[in-house]
């Protein structure tokens, strides 16, 4: 390092949680979300002594409470954990189907779906995992008092946090829609009934009496006792079918992660009931079969090679997964392996786009109700946590006497048996629904080791695209050495086999790569954003933590110490 850059360096890190352009720069710990304010929760405990597990647990409550359209008791998700030292291991706590549940629950007696009965009725709503996934990541991992970790969430909910211009977007909507979804109606407004508004303090003390009980009871106060009954009871009176029994039943699993490769670095994802570890890494082998000397990114040979290892990797997650507790023979191993991304790569033509055939055997949306946080601590632990509600305030459905929203995760299992459509309604075995089984996810939430220690830290929003834009981001990371920031902001694509197009962000394909793409016999869709990625790195030489919140969530916000 030359003294200017060395002085300019040191410069950057007494400024240690000074944003400097869109990355923030710490020593101490890192934590990313989608809301500054949950963040700094993060930060907070970790400043207490708390590991990253404990972090994130408390920016994961938090959250629920700041950013009601995605962050949760109500849905679910999955963490992957790093230990400083290496070791790796995942917490599953995806929603499962309630035991009444059945493969033709979203039929009419013609077999035919009812108008997104699977994502739009109290039906879709499946049993929640985020209470008893972050009780148990604490149990395991978690250094401080669980109380410690709940009770920022509840002093927010309870004293009330600074409502912001995202949620009057959505207050406004909610507010018009008139009694089409009551909770909703109410949810966002203050005490003598008008619509909040920006910097006013938003009080949920229903919500805040909930977490109380979880504070005080761990997972039984979700699962068991008077929200348990709550629940149920409010399920019973509105047509639901989650019970009682169902709540007792469930239980956060923690599984083996899905392990990669690219060059020296090793990756780590989610595996099933997640597609986005195994797709992550099949489509990461497939590029590293390519010449990235003679491929230039963002150029239309780029942009081709991206959309075909896309294709066949979302080709193979609709064949082959869902949940391993139902599917015990996927080939996990073979669809990760350098020799099946041989096979594959083989079969790519660079210069004429390859068709998905639905006979043969792929929705896109991105929205606010997926959010994604990254934790580092001092000691390099690092946890990557993403979880959901599905659609943005997920079922828009709650009991007003506990205060938060039900997700409408149903809607993930594939809903018509056997029919795969070319709009990408997938309708394979291995995610038909069934009781007690987990719906199919995208979320990927990832880590990738340097040397045995946890190096970038990555997740998304955004359903299917999730696995593409995390896919990009590593890509970009590993391949480019772009620095977390460019790597999140840099043009992002989207093919998931069906439909068979390149969706891709507007501004930053160029009207010549499009035409030379249409050529090659691609179809392409532009669209406003894909995925809002929460990255950190770690660079052990000179131990700075760097972290980025990706622009499009504007309340977002990575804080170090
Ligand atoms: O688990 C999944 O893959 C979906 N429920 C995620 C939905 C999502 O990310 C929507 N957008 N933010």
């Amino acid at each position: 390092m030359n003294s200017k850059v060395a002085c300019l360096y040191f410069l950057s890190l007494i400024l240690f949680t000074t944003q400097l352009f869109a990355q923030t720069y710490a020593r101490n710990g890192m934590v990313v979300s989608a809301n500054k304010l949950s963040s700094e929760t993060g930060v907070d405990i970790l400043k207490k002594g708390g590991n990253a597990v404990d972090a994130a647990v408390a920016t994961a409550f938090s959250l629920a409470v700041t950013l009601p359209s995605a962050g949760n008791i109500g849905g679910g998700g999955f963490i992957v954990f790093m230990t400083a030292e290496g070791k790796v291991t995942t917490i599953d706590f995806r929603e499962k189907a309630p035991l009444a549940a059945t493969n033709d629950m979203y039929l009419d007696d013609k077999g035919r779906l009812i108008d997104d009965s699977n994502h739009n009725s109290i039906k879709a709503i499946g049993v929640p995992g985020t209470v008893a996934g972050l009780y148990k990541a604490h149990r395991q991992y978690g250094k401080l008092p669980w109380a410690t970790l709940v009770q920022p969430a509840i002093d927010q909910a309870k004293n009330g946090f600074p409502f912001n211009w995202s949620l009057l977007t959505a207050a406004e909507r909610f507010t018009a829609s008139g009694n089409k979804y009551p909770f909703m109606d109410a949810y966002f407004r203050n005490g003598t009934g008008d619509v909040l508004q920006p910097d006013e303090l938003w009080k949920q003390p229903q919500l805040g009496t909930t977490l109380e009980l979880i504070r005080d009871k761990g997972q039984d106060g979700f699962y068991k006792g008077e929200v348990a009954k709550k629940i149920a009871k409010w399920m019973k009176a509105n047509g639901g079918i989650i019970t009682k029994k169902d709540l007792r039943k469930y239980k956060a699993i923690e599984r083996k992660p899905i392990t990669g490769s690219y060059k020296d670095y090793k990756i780590y994802s989610m595996p099933p009931p997640s597609s986005g570890g195994v797709a992550l890494i099949e489509m990461m082998n497939l590029m590293e079969l390519a010449n990235h000397q003679e491929i230039e990114f963002n150029s239309t040979t780029y942009v081709h090679l991206v959309a075909e290892v896309m294709r066949r990797a979302f080709a193979d997650r609709a064949e082959h997964l869902g949940d391993p507790d139902f599917n015990l023979h996927m080939p996990l191993e073979k669809l990760t392996s350098k020799a099946f991304a041989k096979k594959r790569f083989e079969a790519i033509d660079m210069t004429r786009a390859s068709v998905s055939d639905s006979t043969k055997f792929g929705q896109l949306y991105d929205g606010d109700s997926t959010t994604h946080l990254s934790v580092m601590d001092k000691e390099g632990n690092a946890v990557s946590l993403t979880y959901t509600l599905e659609y943005g305030y997920g079922s828009k459905m709650g009991s007003p006497e506990l205060g938060f929203i039900f997700n409408n995760e149903m809607g993930d299992f594939n809903p018509q048996p056997g029919i795969t459509k070319t709009n990408g309604q997938i309708g394979t075995a291995p995610n038909l629904v069934a009781p007690e089984k987990r719906m199919l996810s995208s979320m990927t939430p990832t880590i990738v080791s340097k040397n045995g220690k946890p190096y970038l830290v990555i997740g998304s929003p955004g359903g299917r695209t999730i696995i593409n834009t995390v896919f990009q981001t590593v890509f970009n990371v590993l391949e480019y050495d772009m620095r977390i920031d460019k790597a999140i902001e840099a043009l992002k694509i989207h093919h998931q086999w069906l439909p068979d197009r390149i969706i891709y962000e507007q501004h930053l394909l160029s009207p010549d790569t499009r035409k030379a793409l249409e050529a090659m016999g691609h179809t392409l869709t532009g669209y406003g954003n894909l995925g809002a990625l929460m990255g950190i790195t770690y660079d052990p030489e000179k131990n700075v933590f760097t972290g980025a919140a990706d622009s499009s969530r504007p309340d977002g916000g990575a804080v170090g110490y």
